[in-house]
């Protein structure tokens, strides 16, 4: 089956898929994205996620391309044509295409919006999470605006690639203060002594992530208690538990930061256990 990817307004097959060399995604990453987790037929998520695209679009000034009503119609058009159930679904909107200036063209060039979609296997995240992931640390080298979604990713590229080549799978990001910012493409956490949850706070130095959103209501469930704030590399080191969320990711437990083994090596108990209720609490909608 070939793929087919939604470009502006047109479903057209992976291969002719294009936009054009002035797109100001190309050219200036003039542009934002999200990425929602497909599940047995079903979409993760997605208010949440399109909330916060229409968010990242009002901060950076870009016309949303279609109403939500709109989107969720090629989504589901996306992943059927596609044939997915169990992967991702792929949303980028640029500010679309003019010729290379630095300010913002005519408020009449319309966005580029692109939709893919692809199936992944869940057992692989399943077996990753059984197995725990190792994570390094890297200095801190984005921008201030994190907390918008944007296609400006070269600092995560750069030290994912860091990671891999030290047989890890995530770097962390560590803020001038020694704190933990979050992952290259998913936000950390630690579980204290007593079984609260740390992560930093989403006012500054990371992404609000959905699947960090929706933890809090499985916490709140299950009468967690989330500490909100920022933890250093030490602390870490020295955690009961670690682990990274994402929406490609859920839940997974880190059992590496550097050189030092967390929680014996092995994935953390309260780690799995969030994983394993987590699509409990998440809302989620047929394709
Ligand atoms: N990344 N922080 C960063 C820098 C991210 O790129 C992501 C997601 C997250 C977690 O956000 P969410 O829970 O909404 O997925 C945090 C996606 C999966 C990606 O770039 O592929």
């Amino acid at each position: 089956m070939s793929r087919i990817v939604y470009v502006n307004g047109r479903y057209v097959p992976y291969a002719q898929a294009t936009v054009h060399v002035e797109d100001r995604g190309f050219q200036f990453a003039d542009g934002v994205y999200e990425v929602c987790e497909v599940r047995t037929g079903r979409i993760v998520d997605e208010e949440r996620h399109l909330a916060r695209l229409n968010r990242s679009l009002r901060e950076l000034s870009i016309t949303p391309p279609m109403s939500d009503a709109a989107l969720r119609v090629v989504i589901s058009e996306v992943l059927r044509r596609n044939m997915v159930r169990d992967g991702a679904v792929y949303l980028q909107v640029t500010r679309g295409t003019a010729r290379r200036d630095f300010v913002f063209p005519d408020p009449d060039v319309a966005p580029t919006l692109v939709v893919t979609a692809r199936s992944v296997d869940p057992s692989k995240g399943q077996s990753t999470a059984e197995q725990g992931i190792a994570v390094v640390t890297v200095p801190e080298s984005r921008w201030t605006r994190v907390d918008i979604k944007t296609i400006g990713l070269l600092p995560n590229v750069l030290a994912k690639m860091q990671a891999k080549e030290a047989g890890a799978r995530e770097a962390w990001f560590v803020d001038r203060d020694g704190h933990v910012t979050e992952g290259g493409s998913s936000n950390a956490w630690i579980v204290s002594e007593s079984n609260v949850l740390i992560t930093r706070p989403a006012e500054s130095g990371i992404l609000r992530g959905i699947t960090r959103t929706t933890l809090f209501d499985l916490a709140q469930a299950h009468g967690l208690k989330i500490e909100e704030r920022g933890f250093t590399v030490d602390e870490a080191l020295n955690a009961r538990e670690a682990f990274i969320t994402s929406a490609t990711t859920i839940v997974t437990p880190v059992v590496r930061i550097n050189s030092t083994v967390i929680g014996g090596g092995t994935p953390g108990p309260l780690a799995m256990r969030l994983r394993e209720k987590f699509h409990s609490v998440a809302a989620s909608r047929p394709i």
